[in-house]
């Protein structure tokens, strides 16, 4: 009950409860170059919709009497311990939805106790990140270079910073049809807005003949998206870092069963948000097989379309050991800076301790398929 005191106050009443609402005032603040490139998906954004749509093909089936008065939200990755099951997820050039970009959401998760995950194209440097965050849990994601030991170069980087996993995403082999941003004209990238990494990186910069804004435009262009990336890329990964690497955009109970042998430490089943391969299959649908396939050898997260306190529910239910959310916090981001992303945070995280008393449960382990019913 105190939840609700604290809650009803003139200062929360200020700011959006859901993430609709979230969504709703972000459209208002930023224009429509910026709003469409985090709200939309690709080509016909079928799976940008399905992604939502699979959370309410499953419902919880609540326990009672259960005595939920000790409940715990945290959990154990990596022998690091965290508060909630929630991250946020790694999103590229931030100050498209506020001027404080990461700094602003790293120190908003940072304060909550969620790891925050930065994005190779972020618009501050993986440094300056880890500067704002001080001893806060990172992990840092990783875009394949075209040429790898500006791959290598900045895992080097992030591992002296202090991030303590490398993601890889392996779904941008191409860039997504995005008729948005045709529509628009509209590319953060080509504004360059992404390059701090870059710019900062000697071994990429060793490979320009003069460092402007223009030539590291072209070289990342020419870099970032990597046709040939294949399993083989990751013992030349794991040769050059110590730390965890997990693999993001997992979909295929097939390529989790690789992801095993090729000595992968974790998998994020993530369709990007429904941002690339148009037409794939919603994370949700996606997950049972996969964690079927890993069988708790390695932490498998997902991402795309969580929303709500039972959205976490449902998907820890069926197999992931954790969650990530990427537009809600950026809604969050671009309405009210810093404090948005706490308040996004703060609002999943409450609904997420409800939502699994609620459902008779006491600890996040305690979660798992017999409290679901699929419709
Ligand atoms: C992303 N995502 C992403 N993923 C990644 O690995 N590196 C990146 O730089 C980005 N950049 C990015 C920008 C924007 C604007 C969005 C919306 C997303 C994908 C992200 O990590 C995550 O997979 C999705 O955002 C999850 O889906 P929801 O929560 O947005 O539905």
């Amino acid at each position: 009950e105190s939840l609700l005191f604290t809650r009803v106050n003139k200062e929360t009443q200020a700011l959006p409860i859901s993430i609709e609402d979230w969504e709703k005032k972000a459209r208002e603040v930023l224009p429509d170059g910026p709003f469409d490139y985090v709200a939309g998906g690709s080509g016909a954004e079928e799976t940008l919709v399905e992604n939502r749509t699979a959370f309410s093909r499953w419902a919880i089936i609540p326990r009672m009497m259960r005595d939920v008065t000790n409940r715990t939200l945290s959990i154990s990755m990596y022998n690091q311990a965290l508060r909630t099951p929630i991250f946020l997820a790694p999103v590229g050039m931030q100050t498209i939805s506020h001027p404080a970009g990461e700094l602003a959401s790293a120190k908003a998760a940072a304060a909550a106790g969620v790891p925050f995950v930065a994005s190779t194209v972020s618009a501050h440097s993986l440094e300056q990140i880890a500067e704002v965050m001080g001893d806060a849990y990172r992990w840092f994601q990783l875009y394949w270079s075209n040429d790898r030991e500006v791959s290598a170069s900045m895992v080097r980087r992030a591992e002296k910073s202090g991030y303590s996993a490398i993601v890889l995403t392996v779904d941008t082999v191409m860039l997504g049809w995005k008729r948005r941003d045709f529509r628009n004209g509209y590319s953060p990238l080509r504004e360059g807005r992404g390059l701090a990494n870059y710019l900062t990186d000697p071994v990429f910069c060793s490979r320009l003949p003069e460092v402007t804004p223009e030539n590291a435009v072209e070289e990342v262009l020419k870099n970032i998206y990597h046709p040939a990336l294949n399993w083989n890329d990751i013992a030349f990964l794991r040769e050059h870092t110590r730390l965890p690497i997990l693999v993001k955009g997992i979909l295929h109970p097939d390529d989790a069963r690789l992801a095993l042998e090729h000595g992968v430490d974790g998998i994020i089943v993530s369709n990007h948000g429904g941002r690339q391969m148009d037409g794939a299959i919603s994370t949700l649908d996606a997950l049972p097989a996969i964690a079927e396939v890993v069988a708790g050898k390695i932490p498998v997260l997902l991402d795309s379309g969580v929303r709500t306190g039972a959205d976490v529910v449902k998907a820890i239910a069926l197999g992931a050991n954790a969650i990530l959310i990427g537009r809600p916090f950026l809604y969050g981001l671009a309405v009210a800076g810093e404090q948005g992303v706490a308040s996004v945070l703060d609002t999943l995280i409450h609904e997420f301790d409800v939502a699994m008393a609620l459902s008779g449960s006491n600890s996040v382990t305690d979660l798992n398929r017999s409290i679901l019913a699929r419709l």
